[in-house]
């Protein structure tokens, strides 16, 4: 006979960042992976926890292309009493969004009142995305894709360790591209540090505990791409390998 396992409920919604086990309670079959899950998350664990791409995109050719851009950035996830100068512009949102929408979760989940929103639900491409060609051929591989976003980095910002979204029924992977003052920047996950060329792009297993810290007078720029997690585009991102 087996013997029985007691969990010990979790009473403070802060023990976690995000209170999984209290989901799991109010409803049983939440972040219950997939046969499909499964299959995506075996294969990408093949994968290092960075992993160079073929695609890149040209560092000038970017940054003279987001220049059109370069009065709409906003804040990026600012909370009060702290000073973490990061701005974002959007690339692929909820339909209707402009490029100053839906730049965090959070926000976009308290905008629409909808706490289960999920990454691949922001499936519409703004204005912007249309207005910055260079980045159109590694989105159309995989288009449609989740919420998709370039953050400015500004001199001492940063993001603190902190997991994506770590569970493997997570609707999206991730792919990152550097720009601009890449040598004055550091991403780091797992404790190990991405060696980061401008205009490279990576898969980075953000399942990990990942951080990043810029200190430079110069910003530097990433792209944030959440590609929807099906076979089908987990096998394209097998093809892009540059190994
Ligand atoms: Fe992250």
């Amino acid at each position: 006979m087996s013997k029985k396992i007691d969990l010990i409920p979790i009473e403070k919604d802060d023990f976690y960042g995000f209170n999984f086990y209290k989901k799991y309670t109010e409803d049983k079959s939440y972040a219950r992976p997939t046969n499909e899950d499964i299959m995506c998350e075996t294969q990408l664990n093949s994968l290092s926890t960075h992993e160079k791409l073929r695609p890149r995109i040209d560092n000038n050719i970017f940054l003279k292309e987001v220049n059109l851009y370069k009065d709409k950035w906003r804040p990026y996830l600012q909370r009060p009493g702290f000073v973490n100068d990061r701005e974002g512009l959007l690339l692929w949102g909820l339909e209707g969004d402009s490029c100053n929408d839906s730049l965090s979760m959070p926000e976009a989940r308290r905008r629409t009142e909808n706490p289960n929103l999920k990454e691949s639900e922001f499936c519409y491409p703004t204005q912007f995305y249309k207005d910055i060609p260079c980045l159109h051929r590694i989105c159309e591989y995989f288009a449609p894709l989740g919420r998709t976003y370039i953050v400015k980095a500004n001199k001492g910002s940063f993001f603190p360790p902190h997991k994506d979204f770590p569970l493997i029924s997570r609707d999206c992977f991730r792919i990152v591209c550097f720009w601009g003052n890449t040598t004055e920047y550091s991403w780091e996950t797992d404790s190990q540090k991405l060696i980061i060329k401008s205009g490279n792009t990576y898969y980075v297993d953000t399942r990990k505990t990942h951080q990043t810290h810029m200190w430079g007078e110069e910003p530097s720029y990433h792209l944030i791409m959440n590609i929807p997690k099906t076979w089908k585009n987990v096998v394209k991102l097998m093809s892009i390998c540059q190994k």
